[in-house]
């Protein structure tokens, strides 16, 4: 079967025992501050699992994109170095949100693998959980008689607690575990050593592929655990391996999910796969990276240099850096593969397709920065190698090593590599100090520490936004988080209208008002779809009614910008083309910033366009149309634009203004006419084919006409109120350049006069014909003068000059040829001496020039040149 088949056939599998296939979630995940890439495909489940939100489907199933690198489930080490991790894959997975439990799961289980894919039953092993009598868990007898019905005895393997108790981070849902492992050894290989003792133990073809978690549990802030208000059936796939079970391979890279991307490798950089190890290392991280790095892009998380953004740079630069150590590419390559990729997996994947340029454009650019990073790491290296030897040392020190890590980028193994070339090693005692120092700031920097909980009412709460700006409320919950010695509360209400921050539109700040007190609310967030608000303080008493208002002003003017940039969005569309796609949007009260894929900068007249008629829908005064709660193909038949990455439910929210009709669930004005004018302030590129405009609208634009006009009232009364600026501004720069013609005119006789009493004062000292100068000079006559003095007295000048120009001292010093043959040397003296006038500089050995900060150290420079030459 091809991979394209076995995916389907999960589905059909599931789809037969009356489970409901519903679409991966994007890999990027945008509210839950435990996680920023979904790791397993219980992810999108989180809220239903912990009881926030009901089931709409008691029995799902799908194939998750899943990313493992960073947080508690991280592979990023092994991937490459062995044949069955990997950062991105998928993950086929059912669900049971309490409805069947470990019977039907297991049940499942087997007949899909052993009846339908036909795997060997005698190649199957499954692990039980042995229990855990710290926590007072018990062993899971229950799955082993599950089990017992299909496998000898001598199959059903006990696993602690690391192996067999599955959690998603450090809180949240979680449970014991049961999972099948199979051994995919030749017979004679299976004769010589029996599977049973190879399971957990890391051989690459006895593996784990399928793994059903029973969740029963809430792990919460303090380590305890406590019961889910439902039992879950959650169970986890390795689509990568289950293909190399089925199609007979003995590494995930051999099978046709990898196989096309290293074949390409293979042509554009020459090496074979199956020839080197390190070679094949190489070809397997970066037919990973390239899928990871691609898929990133399209949930639309571009590399960047904080956080997720970040992660995904590194992976980027990890796999550039096999690239150019073991496959010598000094250039990039790796966006050259996105063709292949597209071609397996595009069907599965439309948005490779649609985003095809913006991923290869965004990939070489990144390649390019760091390939360049690259050099400049290892001429430094090539630096600290040079004065290690000269101290007669071989270890170069941990402290540069982690510098060169730290700052450019450049990995410890590489920085390794070419130490042992040169037949050098590092101190990396020293070096993992540094690392671990360093790990300590991180985390203190980002220390938090969230309290759990305190569950006032159950409920969910409901957001009256759209309608409300205020509501009568109550507490459902609260908890407490510490972060950097500040303690916030987070309020969640059984029903709010305040807008939780999110499509790019900040949080709404307001009030939580009591009989008592007025308490500030300082941001809205959402967390797995609770509606957060952040407060330094709680109220009197919490179990109490309370009125909660939003701060109108700021809404309303965030509301507007929120609309002008779904005009934005449209008018770019407009002027620009069908291509512009939205890459990332923040809206705030203040104004309004829209990232767009295209892939040139806008010209000033495409800039006015979208700017009229953005303006001009505006006057036209649009009433909002708003289809709130409508099935998804409804709106997709209204032609409203969806983004990539986003995850949308069965049923969305509309907003429409004439033609512009988008997918949102932000706060938008009733009217276009509120919104009142629109003005780009800036437009820019904020990666290879991506570009940011920032805009502001209503009284801000007012305010911006009113500086405007102020700064021009202001030119005019300097120019004697002249109606007419331009002509004014034109006629003083052309008589300001005549003046500079004449006043250069000038220094040039002044110059030759000067020149000639220079060479009427020369001193000469041991044969060498000294000349100082010291006095004001342009920057540019004192160089014409040393020139022409050189070209004049050819051997045995020594000219020395300290000249201000304006107000900036510089130090000046020429020396014939002969003298630097004799070992003088200009620039160093330059050097040395510019000490004394707070300044830096250097040159060449004949002429060197020092600029500096205290024109006061003049004379004492020139004193020290004279001396320092040993004339
Ligand atoms: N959530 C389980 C896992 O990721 C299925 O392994």
């Amino acid at each position: 079967m091809t991979a394209k088949e076995i995916r389907e056939s999960f589905k059909g599998f599931f789809e037969s025992k009356e489970h409901k296939i519903v679409p991966s979630a994007p890999m990027v995940i945008k509210d839950d501050p435990t996680l920023m890439f979904t790791n397993a495909g219980m992810n999108q489940f989180k809220d239903i699992i912990l009881g926030n939100q009901p089931a709409k489907y008691k029995r799902v199933a799908d194939s998750q994109k899943c990313l493992r690198v960073s947080g508690k489930h991280n592979d990023l080490e092994e991937v490459g170095h062995d044949t069955y991790h990997h950062t991105m894959f998928e993950m086929l997975g059912n669900w049971s949100f309490g409805d069947y439990f470990k019977k039907e799961a297991i049940e499942w289980a087997w007949e899909y693998l052993v009846d339908v894919l036909k795997l060997d039953p005698n190649r199957l092993y499954a692990t039980v959980f042995e229990g855990s009598p710290a926590e007072g868990l018990e062993r899971d007898n229950e799955a082993a008689g599950l089990w017992a019905q299909f496998l000898p005895a001598g199959c059903i393997v006990n696993g602690n607690r690391k192996d067999n108790f599955w959690e998603m981070g450090d809180t949240g849902p979680c449970g014991p575990c049961s999972e099948i492992h199979i051994d995919l050894r030749s017979d004679a290989e299976r004769a010589a050593v029996d599977g049973l003792t190879l399971v957990n133990e890391s051989h690459p073809q006895v593996i784990e592929i399928w793994n059903l978690v029973f969740m029963q549990y809430n792990r919460k802030a303090d380590g305890s655990l406590e019961g889910l208000p439902a039992k879950v059936i959650d169970t986890g796939m390795g689509f990568e391996r289950l293909c190399m079970a089925m199609q007979g391979k003995i590494s995930n890279y051999d099978t046709d999910v990898f196989q096309p991307i290293i074949k390409e490798i293979g042509k554009l950089t020459g090496a074979e796969y199956g020839k080197d190890e390190q070679k094949d290392i190489a070809m397997r991280v970066i037919s990973d990276h390239i899928r990871t790095i691609a898929f990133s892009i399209t949930d639309g998380q571009l590399p960047s240099n904080a956080k997720a953004g970040y992660v995904i740079r590194r992976i980027l630069r990890r796999a550039v850096r096999y690239g150019y150590t073991f496959l010598e590419q000094k250039q990039a390559f790796m966006y050259k593969l996105i063709p292949v990729l597209i071609e397996s997996m595009g069907d599965a994947y439309p948005e490779l397709v649609a985003q095809k340029t913006l991923i290869e454009k965004v990939i070489k650019e990144e390649e390019d920065a760091f390939l360049h990073t690259l050099e400049t790491g290892i001429r430094l290296l090539d630096k600290t190698m040079a004065d290690a030897k000269e101290a007669g040392r071989t270890v170069v020190s941990g402290k540069d090593a982690f510098t060169l890590y730290d700052t450019f980028g450049f990995p410890l193994d590489l920085t390794e590599l070419i130490l042992r070339e040169n037949n050098m090693t590092v101190d990396q005692k020293e070096f993992d100090v540094e690392m671990q120092k360093q790990k300590e700031r991180a985390r203190n920097a980002a220390a938090v520490e969230t309290g759990d909980w305190v569950v006032l009412k159950e409920g969910n709460s409901e957001f009256v936004g759209y309608d409300d700006t205020s509501a009568d409320v109550s507490i459902l919950r609260y908890r407490e988080v510490k972060q950097k010695n500040k303690a916030f509360y987070q309020i969640v209400l059984d029903q709010t209208p305040f807008y939780a921050e999110s499509g790019g539109q900040v949080g709404d700040t307001g009030w939580l008002i009591t009989e008592d007190e007025q308490i500030s609310v300082l941001d809205t967030k959402k967390e797995n779809n609770l509606i957060v608000h952040i407060t330094t303080k709680l109220p009197l008493h919490p179990e109490f009614m309370m009125l909660a208002q939003v701060d109108f002003a700021k809404r309303a003017a965030t509301a507007a910008n929120h609309s002008a940039t779904h005009l934005l969005d449209e008018a770019l569309r407009e002027v620009l083309g069908m291509h512009v796609e939205q890459k990332g949007s923040l809206v705030t009260s203040e104004g309004l910033r829209f990232d767009f894929s295209h892939f040139q900068k806008m010209t000033d007249e495409e800039i006015r366009k979208v700017e009229h008629l953005v303006n001009e829908k505006i006057r036209a005064n649009i009433t909002q149309t708003e289809y709130r709660n409508i099935p998804i193909a409804q709106a997709k038949e209204l032609g409203a634009i969806a983004l990539f990455g986003e995850k949308y439910g069965d049923e969305v929210r509309v907003i429409q203004f004439g033609d512009s009709i988008e997918f949102c669930g932000g706060t938008h004005v009733e009217a276009t006419g509120n919104i009142g004018m629109m003005k780009i302030i800036s437009e820019s590129s904020i990666a290879a084919g991506v570009r940011r405009i920032e805009a502001i609208t209503g009284v801000k634009v007012e305010e911006m006409m009113d500086a405007v006009q102020d700064t021009l009232s202001d030119l005019r009364a300097l120019f004697n109120n002249t109606p007419d600026l331009v002509v004014a501004m034109r006629k003083y720069l052309e008589e300001n350049a005549g003046l500079r013609k004449q006043v250069e005119d000038f220094m040039k006789e002044k110059q030759a006069l000067l020149k000639d009493k220079l060479l009427k004062n020369i001193q000469e000292v041991n044969g060498i014909k000294v000349i100082k100068y010291y006095g004001p000079m342009p920057a540019e006559s004192v160089k014409n003068i040393a020139f022409q003095l050189r070209g004049e007295i050819t051997d045995d000048l020594f000219f020395v000059a300290g000249t201000v120009d304006a107000t900036k001292p510089l130090l000046t010093v020429m020396v014939s040829d002969n003298l630097v043959a004799n070992g003088m040397n200009a620039g160093q003296l330059v050097r040395e001496a510019a000490k004394l006038i707070q300044g830096g500089g250097g040159g060449q050995a004949h002429f060197a020039t020092a600029g500096g900060k205290n024109a006061d150290g003049l004379n004492a420079a020139i004193d020290k040149v004279i001396e320092l030459a040993k004339l």
